[in-house]
């Protein structure tokens, strides 16, 4: 079923909210929008992606009218040397919508991935557009298996309710609500509220043995430091900041 999209905008009418049938992906249309200037909350929703874009490259599972696939135009007083804090915030307001409208329990494994029993249930992306922030987040919401192959074990909110059709209208009001909440706490209280939060919810932020992506470097999580970067300790007590990538669990 399409989503109750006037519902939608009924329910966050401080949203400027942009709904497309099928797009090559949000975050193109989104960042189109952030440079011409739009506001803050403006928000970029498509019931499919022919084009969906993950992090690193990689693509992104987009059928219709399962999944939630939503781009949003953010303006924080943020340094770019403080991006990373966008992103933690992002996870958290991510993990928070999906708490409150499914009950199910949520991990974040950072920067921001969002995971329930260590399978991947929501992806987030950010870009830098001019002075914006082109926040892209997609959440496997009513898929009844994921492609095989991923490269993260992934899974759906069906899934881990034993199969019940979840509402992707009520997960989308709560996450434009979560990300306003988020955003409120980092104006108001600063970046260290988002990094206490994080580590807090965080499962990988501290004491987890995980390898870098990036470099295939082996070693325990270590907390994040002043910017939102992870920091790793390896077995000679080198601690090293992860810059891109992420990380996974070292089994
Ligand atoms: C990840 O690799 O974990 C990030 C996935 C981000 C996917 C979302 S879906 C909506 C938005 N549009 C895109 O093309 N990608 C992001």
């Amino acid at each position: 079923m399409p989503l109750a999209i006037e519902q939608i905008r009924s329910l966050r009418p401080q949203n400027e909210i942009h709904y497309f049938q099928k797009i090559g992906s949000t975050m193109t249309e989104a960042a189109r929008l952030a440079a011409l200037g739009v506001s803050h909350g403006t928000v970029v929703l498509s019931e499919e992606q022919t084009a969906g874009l993950g992090r690193l490259g990689r693509s992104w599972d987009s059928q219709p009218e399962l999944g939630i696939y939503c781009s949003i135009v953010l303006r924080l007083d943020l340094s770019p040397a403080n991006l990373p804090i966008a992103s933690l915030l992002l996870g958290l307001a991510t993990a928070e919508a999906i708490q409150n409208a499914t009950q199910l329990a949520c991990d974040l494994r950072w920067p921001n991935d969002v995971l329930i029993r260590d399978r991947k249930t929501a992806g987030i992306l950010t870009h830098l557009v001019e002075n914006a922030i082109v926040a892209g987040i997609g959440i496997n919401v009513n898929h009844t298996a994921l492609p095989p192959g991923l490269r993260t074990p992934a899974t759906s909110l069906r899934i881990e309710s034993g199969g019940r059709l979840q509402s992707r209208e009520s997960i989308i009001v709560n996450l434009l609500e979560s990300i306003d909440s988020f955003c409120s706490m980092l104006a108001a209280e600063g970046q260290e509220s988002i990094l206490r939060a994080f580590t807090s919810q965080s499962s990988y932020a501290m004491n987890r043995r995980v390898v870098i992506e990036e470099n295939g470097a082996r070693g325990v999580t270590a907390g994040l430091d002043e910017n939102g970067f992870l920091l790793i300790r390896s077995e000679s007590g080198r601690v090293e900041k992860v810059a891109t990538g992420g990380v996974r669990p070292d089994r």
